[in-house]
């Protein structure tokens, strides 16, 4: 089986950034390895420790040792010229010579912390164009040059992509290494397993509540098939099956308080997922436009986010093209069909 770092090896081009990402991923792969390990040795790490991240999440202290360890593995790569973390309120600025920009989330889905369920780090790599970095930090998905999660679960896995398809790795727990277990990972396109958090229901807006509200009358509804409904509560998680069986995510906007955009950020959540799952063939959009495309305009920026199987991302749209044009306000509006408009 090839490891990972033969295949970066492999993976060089000559080009400054781009045989950059052997040393950034070789350094935080090793990092993964020791997380994975504190995480499965348990412990007092799920302990709230009373401050709160950036975004007003109450930090654990898992959270803030995931932060440290990566920002360790940032500095020693040597590759890194601003690190910008959830658990940071703005970049962390290395090297400015340095030729890569790191955007993490150290430990998603860190409410599952303290009850032993899969748990990630997510990490999106763009390029140092030079000038302010914090600004630098701003630059649209399209311009990632690689993107990554790693699972700590039951196996601890990495998904990458340098733009080149998107290959799954497993960590052997005892050396260390990771091992290529899936190249070019291929996400079906159609799919009848959905994910999103139904406690919000009434907080959706029309188009999320009469797409899952038809999803609900499975086969005596529009759709005319039963759906399956799955939600761990990890985006890592949630992503990782979807890589390996299909299925269509949501974390769309709401009605509550500060959640318009929903709850996941831009630059280190959307951004590496939407990449890694168009380079699966799968989609990614905030319901209307491709993530991809978006601007950030701050570090911390939130975005509804909806991922997966390439056809229910556009039934999504579709639903909400919908509500844009006033059709279903419209006596006539019934039975609808995707291909249909
Ligand atoms: O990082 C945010 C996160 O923990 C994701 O991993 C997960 O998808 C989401 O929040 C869960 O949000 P909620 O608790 O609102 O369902
Ligand atoms: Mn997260």
């Amino acid at each position: 089986m090839v490891a990972l770092d033969a295949r970066l090896q492999s993976l060089k081009t000559g080009q400054p950034q781009q045989d950059a990402l052997v040393e950034l991923f070789t350094a935080l792969a090793a990092k993964a390895h020791d997380v994975s390990r504190i995480i499965s040795a348990g412990g007092e790490l799920g302990n709230t420790i009373g401050d709160q991240n950036a975004d007003g999440d109450a930090q654990k202290a898992l959270d803030v040792m995931a932060d440290d360890e990566f920002l360790e593995a940032a500095k020693v790569s040597g590759v890194v010229a601003a690190y910008c973390s959830e658990e940071q309120d703005s970049a962390v600025i290395i090297d400015e010579s340095a030729p890569l920009i790191v955007a993490i989330d150290p430990l998603d889905g860190s409410s599952n912390i303290d009850v032993n369920v899969s748990i990630g780090t997510i990490i999106s790599v763009l390029p140092n164009p030079g000038g302010d970095l914090q600004q630098s930090a701003m630059q649209t998905g399209d311009q990632q040059l690689a993107a990554a999660f790693f699972v700590y679960g039951p196996q601890t896995t990495l998904y990458l992509t340098t733009g080149n398809g998107t290959d799954l790795y497993r960590m052997d727990p005892v050396s260390g290494v990771f091992l290529l277990i899936e190249e070019g990972i291929e996400i079906p396109e159609d799919t009848s397993e959905y994910a999103i958090n139904a406690s919000n229901a009434r907080q959706w807006f029309t188009p999320v509540q009469r797409y899952i509200s038809d999803l609900l009358l499975g086969d005596e509804g529009p759709r005319e098939r039963n759906f399956n409904m799955r939600w761990i509560g990890s985006l890592v998680a949630d992503a990782g099956r979807i890589f390996n069986r299909g299925g269509v995510f949501l974390y769309p906007g709401d009605r509550r308080p500060k959640y318009e955009n929903g709850r996941l950020r831009l630059i280190y959540e959307a951004n590496p997922v939407a990449f890694l799952v168009e380079q699966a063939g799968g989609a990614a959009t905030d319901g209307t436009t491709r993530i991809l495309e978006k601007s950030p305009t701050e570090i911390h920026e939130r975005t509804a986010l909806v991922f997966g199987s390439k056809t229910e991302v556009r039934w999504v749209g579709s639903y909400e093209a919908e509500t844009r044009q006033g059709l279903d306000q419209s006596p006539l509006f019934s039975h609808r069909n995707l291909f249909r408009s």
